[in-house]
C-alpha cells in the first residue's frame, strides 16, 4: 500500500477558525434556460407532476441537495426580461424571443410559480432584475409585487393572482454580468456603477430589509478584472451588500493536471476581489465589510459545440447540457473546497446551475431522472460541510502544470461542526497516477473516532453517468484509521473522499 506513494502531512485544531459557514454557501441557480424550467422542473403532462406542473422526481433530488437558496430567473436571460410577462393569467402571458439563448420563451413560468417551487424544495428564491433593457422602476415594481404585503397597486395585484402572502424574497441581484459584451444592455463600469446604485436605494426603499449583490466580473479572465471592481464599488460600496464572482472552468485542452489545478485561480479570484473590497473600505473610511456572493462556478465546456447547432428560437431546446466526467467532479470538489476556505468572506455561492443546463441532475422530457458525476461531491459537502470551516496546516509534496506552479497534490477543507460533535475533512488528491497518504495531526479533537469514508475513485478520468449506467458513484472507504491522535487518510490516485470523524460516545 504505501509502495509508490506520496505523503502529505496536515495539522488540524479546533481553534484555527475561519468562520462559521454561511449555509447559503450551498445555494444554486435556476435559469429560464434550455430545459432547466420546462422539462426540468416544470413539466405538466409528466407522471409524476404534482397539482402546480412540478416534477415531483425533480424536487426530491433538489431536496436531497439541500439547497438553501436558488437564484433566478438569470442569468443572461435577466437582461432583456419583462418580469410583468411572467404573472397573472397562462393564456394571456406573452411569448417572447429570448435574445440570451435564441430561443422561446412562452412565460408559463414566472415569478409566482418559482416561489411556490422554491418553497417546495425548501429553498429561499435569490432574485435578479432586469438592468440591461430596464431599470430602476422595473426593479422597484418588482420589489413591490413580491414583498410588500398589501394596499398597493403591485402587492395587490399579486394578491389578485392568487398569492395573498408576501414572497418576502431577501437577497436580490442587481443584473447579471454586466461587465460582459455578451450581455444585452451591457454596462462600462461607471454606467453601471451609477445604475445599480441608484436602483439599490430604491429598491430598499420599498423594503429596507432586503440585501442587494453588485456584480461583479464575469470571471477571473475578463480584460476589464479587476478594475471593475474597484470602479463599480466607488458607487456600489455603501448601497450594495454583497459583490458577485462568477467562474467557469473546462478541460478543453485534455490536460488533467493543469485543469484539476484551476482552484488556484478560484482561490486568487476571491482574493483580489476581497482586497478590492477592502481597499474601497478604507478609502470610503467605511465601518461596513463587503461579502462575496460567488454566484454562478462550475464546469461548463461539454456543450459548447453542440449548442452551435441548435435550431433558433426553439422551445426548451437541450442547451448548456454538460455531461460531465469523473475528473469533473473532482474538480467541483475542490471548487467546494476553496470556497469553504474562503468561507469568512464568500457568504453566498450559487452552483451553476441545478436542472438540465449544466446540472448534477438530468432529466428526461417524458422520462426519468438521474445523477450526474458532480451531483455526489455537492451532495456530501452541503450535507457534511455545515457548522465552522476551520484553517488547516499542509505540508503536501506539489507539482508544476502548463498554467500553475506549486500546485499542491492534497486539496482539503475541514469543517467542524461543535453541536453534531463531528470533525469532517473533504479532500482531493489531484495526482493523475499515485496514491497519498495524509497524517493528520486530529489531537485536539480527542476521543474522536472515523465514522465514515466516502470515495469518489475510478480508473477512466472521462467516466461519465446516464440514466442506465452510473459509472461515477461513491464508494465506502476501509483503509483509513486512527492512532494516537492521528489519522492516516488514504486517499486513492485522482480521488475526492470525505473522512467524517464523531466523538465517542462514552
Ligand atoms: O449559467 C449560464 C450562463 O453563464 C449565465 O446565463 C450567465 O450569467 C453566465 O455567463
Amino acid at each position: 500500500m504505501t509502495l509508490n506513494a506520496h505523503k502529505a502531512k496536515m495539522l488540524i485544531d479546533k481553534s484555527f477558525r475561519i468562520s462559521d459557514i454561511d449555509p447559503r454557501i450551498y445555494g444554486s441557480f435556476i435559469e429560464q434556460l434550455g430545459r432547466a424550467v420546462y422539462g426540468g422542473i416544470y413539466e405538466l403532462s409528466h407522471s409524476s407532476a404534482d397539482e402546480d406542473g412540478f416534477r415531483q422526481d425533480v424536487i426530491e433530488l433538489v431536496k436531497e441537495l439541500r439547497v438553501p437558496i436558488i437564484r433566478y430567473p438569470g442569468g443572461n436571460m435577466v437582461s432583456a426580461y419583462n418580469w410583468e410577462d411572467g404573472i397573472g393569467p397562462k393564456e394571456l402571458r406573452p411569448k417572447r424571443l429570448d435574445l440570451a439563448w435564441n430561443s422561446l420563451e412562452t412565460n408559463e413560468v414566472g415569478t409566482n410559480e418559482f416561489a411556490a417551487w422554491a418553497k417546495k424544495v425548501n429553498a429561499e428564491v435569490m432574485m435578479a432584475v432586469n438592468l440591461g433593457t430596464r431599470g430602476i422602476d422595473a426593479a422597484r415594481n418588482l420589489v413591490e409585487y413580491c414583498n410588500h404585503p398589501g394596499g398597493t397597486y403591485w402587492s395587490d395585484l399579486r394578491k389578485e393572482h392568487g398569492y395573498t402572502d408576501p414572497h418576502n424574497i431577501k437577497v436580490w441581484c442587481l443584473g447579471n454580468e454586466m461587465d460582459g459584451p455578451w450581455q444585452i444592455g451591457m454596462k462600462t463600469a461607471y454606467e453601471y456603477g451609477r445604475l445599480a446604485a441608484e436602483t439599490a436605494k430604491a429598491m430598499k426603499l420599498v423594503d429596507p430589509s432586503i440585501e442587494l449583490v453588485s456584480c461583479g466580473s464575469s470571471g477571473s479572465g475578463m480584460p476589464t478584472f479587476p478594475e471593475w471592481e474597484a470602479e463599480t464599488l466607488e458607487h456600489t460600496y455603501e448601497a450594495a451588500d454583497y459583490i458577485s464572482l462568477h467562474q467557469y472552468y473546462g478541460n478543453r485542452d485534455n490536460d488533467s493536471a493543469n485543469y484539476l489545478a484551476s482552484t488556484l485561480d478560484m482561490d486568487s479570484f476571491i482574493k483580489t476581489v476581497t482586497a478590492a473590497c477592502d481597499y474601497m473600505k478604507a478609502k470610503k473610511r467605511s465601518k461596513k465589510t463587503m461579502n462575496l456572493s460567488f454566484d454562478e462556478w462550475n464546469v461548463w465546456f461539454h456543450s459548447n459545440d453542440q449548442d452551435k447547432a441548435i435550431e433558433p428560437w426553439s422551445l426548451s431546446p437541450p442547451l448548456l447540457e454538460d455531461i460531465y466526467t469523473f475528473e469533473d467532479a473532482l474538480l467541483v470538489g475542490s471548487m467546494l473546497n476553496t470556497l469553504l476556505k474562503h468561507s469568512d468572506r464568500v457568504k453566498i455561492a450559487c452552483m451553476a446551475q441545478l436542472v438540465n443546463v449544466i446540472a448534477p441532475i438530468m432529466t428526461e422530457t417524458g422520462g426519468g431522472i438521474w445523477k450526474q458525476s458532480i451531483f455526489y461531491p455537492f451532495y456530501y459537502t452541503s450535507v457534511y460541510g455545515r457548522g465552522t470551516a476551520l484553517h488547516s496546516i499542509v505540508d503536501s509534496p506539489k507539482y508544476d502544470s502548463k498554467d500553475f506552479t506549486d500546485v499542491p497534490f492534497l486539496d482539503q477543507s475541514v469543517v467542524y461542526n461543535e453541536e453534531s460533535e463531528e470533525l469532517v475533512i473533504f479532500a482531493v488528491n489531484r495526482s493523475l497516477d499515485t496514491q497519498l497518504l495524509v497524517d493528520v495531526d486530529i489531537r485536539s479533537f480527542e476521543g474522536y473516532k472515523l465514522a465514515e469514508q466516502i470515495v469518489l475513485k475510478n480508473e477512466n478520468p472521462k467516466a461519465v453517468n446516464s440514466i442506465n449506467d452510473e459509472q461515477v458513484k461513491p464508494e465506502k472507504g476501509n483503509d483509513s484509521y486512527i492512532e494516537n491522535g492521528t489519522l492516516t487518510a488514504v486517499l486513492p490516485k485522482m480521488s475526492w473522499n470525505m473522512f467524517r470523524l464523531k466523538k465517542l460516545e462514552v
